[in-house]
């Protein structure tokens, strides 16, 4: 039989959730553009999220520009280090990630933690071919490719900039702005929901792969050695998990457990990436991921990004394969640190002590005649390598004589000649770079998941029907409205239900056209859990009763058009 993968792209493009984008222009691979339903069920995704992981948990959310200039990358590392591996096909010129030819072409096991020669190994020993057109890819070189779009600030090419490749970036390179607004207080959290672009060597399965998504992240910042989350507010949440341990072993599977014993047994080595988990299977549960066909897996340490110290992926099953669909990542202090360091400004915290601390400091106060003549007047860059000497490393004072680099040089200079001392100072905090806590989740492929879970065939009155049992608090229509045949009295009561229902905040579709059972059948393959009819029973009635037909059973009630609007807005609201 036909995956539900096909089945679901073919339905999506027909009822408006996405399909690929400038078609009239022969459509371009990795772009896609929302429809109507598509933009509505994003949009609700988005809404619930926020509502989760900004608003219940506290945290602020900021909107930062998609571009940004070149420094900030070379900061992150991405200029130098955001690559695939890239295999051109010498026959019909095509490129593809080499690590997506050796999984596809053969059960190779975390082929993106392989180094390139190793990849170009696995490509000759088994023969793997052009999964375009069947050329072998034996002998061929592997190359690294950078995925960030570049573009030019302004006229001219003096100011590169790059499509940011996750939000995160937008909201590390504001700290020093944001820890302002939250006074200072660790913990806080930043999110941001907006697109990040990668150029992707071979964007695929539709809306999962492609080289302009939406990312909803969260950045976490902590202070590593005081602030602990509230575990036992998700101890007791149920996972799955697949931990790389289990990955690497003979009989590996996956461990059904909870967060808490996770954490106490020490399969989760973070209590934050922890807590996180755990907000996020039930959210995951809410908005329409079937949890058996969910999991948390943990990278294997190969596959990390290279800012990562550990890192779980939430993972759905699609037509039998995982998929990720967000990565719950401890950063550390990896972003600030860089991005200190290169732009010379604060991005730490300033930690009161409890009680003010009286602190040993070690200063130096050089004789300059000494070091006037021998370091041919850069006296200056030697006091400098000096205090940083006697910041980090007592010790070398300890000595005779203490051995400095200049510009590749070292130098031996008399303890006595640096003025090294130490003094007692009192403190009334420090200075610190926070820890980095991540979840970050793929907006686009989750609405994937959310509505390849919701696919359902079945069979109503002798005839196929498909149709999608979404969350009613994503389904892009909540009801369908419709006057069961061309009749002013009809029309005149589905316009006053339409004008309550709007007014209770429920999005509508109005269908006044063909037979009733097609206009069902219309909305359950958008998935719209409540259709309203307006009948001739209602005019009997006075107009006091309209046919409410659910979608997954296909039941019909009759129910009174008073009260209907808060009746369906309860059932919206859960
Ligand atoms: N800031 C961390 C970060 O960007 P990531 O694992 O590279 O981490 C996070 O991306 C999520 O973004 C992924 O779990 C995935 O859902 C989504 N994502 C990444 N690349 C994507 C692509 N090419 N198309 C669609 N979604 C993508």
């Amino acid at each position: 039989t036909e995956p539900t993968s096909e089945k679901l792209v073919e339905l999506a493009k027909r009822r408006g959730y996405f399909f690929q984008s400038s078609g009239a222009y022969g459509g371009v691979g990795g772009f896609y553009t929302f429809g109507p339903q598509g933009a509505s069920l994003k949009g609700n995704v988005e809404d619930a999220w926020r509502d989760r992981f900004a608003v219940a948990e506290g945290n602020m959310e900021i909107d930062a520009p998609t571009i940004m200039p070149e420094p900030v990358f070379e900061a992150s590392g991405h200029l130098d280090g955001f690559d695939d591996m890239l295999v051109e096909c010498t026959d019909c010129g095509e490129s593809h990630r080499a690590d997506h030819v050796v999984e596809d072409n053969t059960e190779y096991e975390d082929a993106e933690s392989l180094p390139i020669p190793e990849v170009e190994e696995v490509i000759a020993e088994h023969e793997l071919v052009c999964p375009n057109c069947g050329a072998g890819l034996a002998g061929q070189a592997v190359d690294a490719f950078n995925l960030m779009f570049a573009t030019n600030i302004g006229p001219g090419d003096s100011d590169p900039g790059y499509l940011r490749p996750e939000t995160a970036q937008g909201i590390f390179v504001e700290f020093p702005r944001l820890k302002e607004y939250a006074r200072n207080q660790l913990p806080f959290g930043v999110t941001q929901i907006g697109r990040a672009y990668r150029n992707e060597i071979s964007p695929r399965r539709s809306i999962i792969r492609t080289r302009e998504f939406t990312q909803a992240e969260l950045e976490y910042f902590v202070d590593p050695e005081e602030d602990e989350p509230d575990l036992e507010a998700v101890a007791d949440v149920a996972v799955t998990l697949y931990p790389a341990s289990e990955q690497n072993a003979e009989d590996g599977d996956e461990i059904e457990t909870t967060i808490g014993d996770a954490v106490e047994e020490g399969i989760i080595g973070d209590e934050w990436v922890a807590y996180f988990l755990g907000v996020a299977k039930p959210w995951y549960d809410a908005v329409g991921v079937e949890m058996d066909r969910f999991r948390f897996r943990q990278h294997l340490s190969g596959e990390r990004a290279h800012y990562a110290a550990d890192c779980w992926d939430a993972e759905s099953e699609i037509d039998g394969n995982w998929i990720e669909m967000a990565g719950f990542a401890y950063r550390g202090d990896y972003d600030l640190s860089k991005h200190a360091e290169h732009s010379g400004d604060r991005f730490t915290v300033f930690k009161q002590y409890d009680e003010p601390k009286t602190v040993e400091r070690a200063t130096v106060d050089p004789d300059m005649s000494y070091l006037g003549p021998e370091f041919g007047g850069d006296a200056q860059a030697v006091v400098e390598e000096l205090e940083t000497l006697a910041l980090r490393d007592r010790a070398a004072f300890e000595d005779e004589s203490v051995e400095i680099e200049l510009e590749g040089e070292s130098h031996e200079i008399p303890v006595e000649k640096t003025g090294f001392a130490v003094e007692e100072q009192t403190e009334a905090g420090e200075h610190i770079v926070p820890h980095v806590v991540e979840p970050s989740f793929g907006v686009d492929r989750l609405v994937y998941t959310v509505l390849h879970h919701a696919y359902r065939e079945d069979e109503v009155d002798g005839e196929e029907r498909t149709y999608l049992e979404l969350e009613p608090e994503v389904a892009p229509t909540f009801v369908g409205v419709f006057p069961l045949q061309s009749d002013d009295e009809l029309e005149a009561v589905a316009d006053d239900v339409v004008d309550d229902l709007r007014e209770a905040g429920l999005s509508i579709a109005y269908d006044d056209s063909g037979n009733i059972g097609r206009r069902y059948r219309r909305q359950d393959e958008v998935g719209t859990p409540f259709c309203v009819t307006i009948d001739y029973e209602t005019v009997e009635d006075d107009e006091t009763t309209v046919t409410v037909r659910e979608r997954d059973t296909t039941d019909q009630k009759r129910l009174s058009v008073e009260g209907l609007a808060e009746t369906l807005s309860a059932i919206r609201a859960g």
